[in-house]
């Protein structure tokens, strides 16, 4: 889904990350940083955006760290308010925030649901719909990451609701690719498998008004998480592969060889249920026409009512 190079000049554009205090964020921030950019980082954590900035600003980074809960959309707003005062207009937003928790999916309340999509589709959501109405409006093009997850193909019963919340972000990425191509800002969605973050201690972010989980999460198990994420690609190995997708302004990053297997065999299930392509072919006419001529329609209504 490449749609040609975009951007391969990062010198002295504005760089908003969320979760930019911890693991894949920081590693944005600090390859991005490393190419040019002046990063805004926000995070919810005061101690992760602490070490954070300290880390940037040790590297030589221009760097500027904000609190933030990204499911706060006035705070949202205050925060871009706060990033084109300091920093100026921003061109590239990096929605990396994100929490996860598991358990058997029978057993979720909704606490764990409102959480989980709260923080992981609408904190993307809430990044989006503050800064792109900016984006367009400054008029100079730009990029935005958002961070889904490998689970945004696959689901199973333990991680449920993250990745429903992923497969949420895959969808609403691919969408605002498309409605953003005209205004020369690009859109990827990074699907990663295991990273060495701190993403084991997400629980420890969950608001109060949160509280009433089915899942049991004890140290026991953040250990054991620890320990599988101490295994994971380096952040700033995976940010890498992120700067490269953006200037060639490519939709997936997905830079693990070992996920290959798994996505041949999803897709492949996916096609097998079709049927073959060369059966009720008169149904395939008429459906196709009919949705050529809704296509065109639809296009001349947009440009009334909504002009570009
Ligand atoms: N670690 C992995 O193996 C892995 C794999 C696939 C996808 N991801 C995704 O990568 C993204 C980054 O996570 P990470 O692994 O770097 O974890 P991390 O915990 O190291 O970093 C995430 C940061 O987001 C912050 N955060 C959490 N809730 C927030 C909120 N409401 N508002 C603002 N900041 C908030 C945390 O304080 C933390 O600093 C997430 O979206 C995660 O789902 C991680």
């Amino acid at each position: 889904m490449a749609m040609g190079r975009l951007m391969d000049d990062f010198a002295g554009k504005i760089a908003f990350i969320t979760g930019g205090g911890s693991g894949a964020g920081l590693g944005q921030a600090k390859v991005f940083a490393a190419a040019g950019c002046k990063v805004v980082i926000a995070d919810v954590r005061q101690d992760h955006l602490d070490h954070g900035v300290a880390a940037l600003k040790a590297r030589g980074a221009q760097v500027h760290g904000i609190r933030l809960d990204i499911t706060d959309r006035t705070a949202f707003a205050r925060a871009a308010d706060e990033t084109e005062r300091v920093s100026g207009p921003v061109q590239l937003l990096f929605n990396t925030a994100g929490v996860s928790i598991f358990g058997p999916l029978e057993k979720a309340t909704y606490d764990d649901y409102d959480w989980m999509m709260g923080v992981n589709f609408g904190g993307v959501v809430n990044g989006m719909q503050t800064f792109v109405p900016r984006m367009i409006a400054h008029g100079k093009g730009g990029h935005i990451v958002n961070t889904a997850s490998l689970g945004a193909f696959f689901a199973a019963s333990v991680a449920g609701i993250y990745s429903a919340s992923k497969f949420a972000v895959h969808g609403i990425s691919m969408a605002m690719r498309d409605a953003l191509a005209k205004y020369n800002i690009g859109v990827s969605c990074l699907c990663p498998a295991n990273i060495k973050t701190n993403i084991a201690e997400s629980i420890k972010t969950r608001p109060a008004k949160f509280a009433h989980s089915g899942f049991q999460v004890d140290e026991d198990e953040i250990k054991a998480l620890h320990e599988i994420y101490s295994q994971g690609m380096e952040p700033e190995e995976l940010a890498g592969h992120v700067l490269e997708a953006v200037k060639n302004n490519q939709f997936y990053i997905i830079p693990y060889p070992e996920s290959r297997k798994g996505l041949e065999a999803g897709f492949k299930a996916v096609l097998d249920a079709l049927p073959p392509a060369d059966t009720d072919l008169e149904g395939q006419k008429k459906r196709g026409t009919a949705m050529l001529k809704y296509r065109q329609a639809r296009e001349a209504l947009d440009k009334r009512k909504y002009g570009k």
